[in-house]
């Protein structure tokens, strides 16, 4: 098959969080599977900057554009994966977030940014003569893209449509007065079309136009169809019946692999779990805090943003830190309160908080190394990428019942502890105190029953989510997408 993935971000062109991983391993995993699968993205500087033999293929034509609009073609910087960039530099030429100024907001011309971004993908999905390649299947992912099937779907001619919801809370809502602005097809505006509320939904016009939904696991399928995940569009979820369900994420086990990975202090793997230590006393340097084999080291890392419950993890801290064998890293950057508080507890616990506010994909890797157990309280987490990288590293994780967590983790329990399946911690609610009794229970155990530790890692270890079943997935949900375009045209 000939695929087109577009997303507004892919690791390392440019990257905020999971989705850029994803929209960079999916197509390299589906081209290993033999499938001609391509990306485009914008070109971003970074991006730009990145490119591997980079040309200019043509130049697009778009309504009410500000600036020329050009097709940059070429290849990915590790792999050979054809990317298209869209190069507009009056709306993706800026340093920085791709979302938002240096001040963390939302840029105010989005609307247009993003569209216009939809419509050189809906260009490039019909087939330009000067590319001279037409996709079988157009895969679009998150709001960023969500416009270009809405633009495509009465076009004769138009590739079967896909769309990946990997966070149905971000979902690119504008008021009236934008879409009367950007020159959408005034059919749009319509309870059945992109209008949510009274205002227009991006996101709607993936869900509404694609001919194949889906989400990033199997239980987010199932949770956001609830009113109290579904962010107002449950009903709509649920009316997609079988058109819609949930696919896991793969990671990239060449990126995120402990035996050889470069910029971990001490690369180890099973059978040399004892190794690990290595990472944690260089970890402990790193962040300034006192080395301590035996301490219990618990490490976060991820976008600081209410979803992922960070708060939660502040309120436990008072109590947990009277234990002085209990040592924190934490590492993000995003709503500014949370940045200060952070810091804030940083100062307060010098000799067992250590803390990063900032961006950094290496120290990433070294905290996931380091750390003995990974914290993620997310309220809701669709995937979730950062707990299978931990288990990877031998770093189970304590995490909430939730999304991808629930789907990829088998929490300690008696019997899953004498079966040997047990891969991390889970707790029901959102609640501080769960929390504190989910990190009970896993201090207790690192402390009491070291070998039923080493055990606990060594399974996560040994857990295969690599990207080989779930691209096969979807090219099972691109082949339905196919058949339902066949369908409509027959
Ligand atoms: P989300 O996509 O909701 O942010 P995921 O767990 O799917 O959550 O993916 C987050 C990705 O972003 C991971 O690869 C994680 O390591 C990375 N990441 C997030 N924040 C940071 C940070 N401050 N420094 C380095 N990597 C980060
Ligand atoms: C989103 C979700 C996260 C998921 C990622 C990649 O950002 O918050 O759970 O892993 O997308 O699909």
């Amino acid at each position: 098959l000939r695929i087109l993935v577009a997303s507004s971000e892919a690791h390392p062109l440019i990257k905020t969080g999971g989705l850029a991983d994803v929209a960079a391993s999916l197509p390299v995993a589906l081209r290993q599977l033999g499938h001609d699968a391509r990306l485009i993205m914008p070109a971003y500087p970074s991006a730009q900057r990145q490119l591997r033999a980079s040309k200019t293929r043509c130049e697009l034509r778009v309504p009410d554009a500000r600036t020329s609009v050009r097709i940059i073609e070429g290849l990915h910087p590790d792999h050979d994966l054809p990317v298209y960039l869209v190069d507009a530099p009056d709306y993706f030429y800026r340093e920085g977030s791709p979302y938002t100024d240096i001040s963390g907001r939302d840029w105010g011309d989005n609307p247009e940014r993003f569209l216009l971004l939809c419509r050189a993908i809906a260009q490039l999905a019909m087939g330009l003569p000067a590319v001279g390649w037409q996709p079988d299947v157009l895969h679009t992912n998150d709001w960023q893209t969500g416009l270009a099937p809405a633009l495509l779907h009465d076009q004769p001619g138009r590739p079967a449509t896909a769309f990946t919801i990997h966070n149905l809370a971000y979902q690119g809502l504008f008021d009236r007065a934008t879409f009367d602005r950007i020159g959408l097809p005034a059919a749009l505006w319509n309870v059945s079309g992109i209008e949510f509320h009274q205002r227009m939904s991006f996101i709607k016009g993936g869900i509404v136009f694609s001919d194949r939904v889906n989400t990033v696991s199997p239980t987010y399928a199932d949770e956001v169809r609830t009113p109290r995940f579904g962010c107002g569009l449950d009903g709509l979820l649920r009316q997609l019946g079988g058109r819609f369900n949930g696919i896991l994420n793969g990671i990239d086990y060449q990126e995120w692999n402990p035996t050889t990975d470069p910029v971990i202090t001490r690369t180890f793997d099973a059978e040399h779990f004892a190794m690990k230590v290595e990472n944690k006393l260089a970890l402990q340097h790193e962040f300034g805090l006192p080395r301590h084999e035996t301490a219990f080291l618990l490490g976060y890392v991820g976008r600081l943003v209410e979803q992922k419950g960070v708060d939660l993890i502040l309120a436990t801290l008072p109590v947990l830190l009277q234990d002085p064998n209990i040592q924190v890293i934490l590492q993000g950057a995003g709503d500014r309160h949370t940045e200060q508080a952070l810091r804030e507890v940083a100062s307060t616990y010098p000799r067992q908080v250590g803390v990063f506010i900032g961006y950094d994909e290496e120290r990433a890797h070294r905290i996931e190394a380091g750390c003995d157990s990974f914290l993620m309280p997310s309220r809701f987490e669709p995937c979730g990428l950062n707990q299978l990288y931990s288990l990877r590293y031998g770093t189970p994780p304590i995490a909430h019942r939730t999304g991808g967590l629930a789907d990829t983790i088998t929490p300690v329990a008696t019997d899953t502890l004498a079966a040997g399946t047990a891969t991390g911690f889970l707790f029901e609610r959102s609640r501080p105190e769960e929390l504190q009794a989910a990190l009970d229970q896993a201090r207790h155990l690192y402390r009491e029953q070291p070998e039923q530790w080493r055990r606990l890692a060594v399974t996560g270890m040994a857990q295969d989510f690599s990207w080989e079943a779930s691209a096969q997935r979807y090219l099972r949900l691109y082949e339905a997408a196919l058949e339902e375009r066949q369908a409509q045209t027959d």
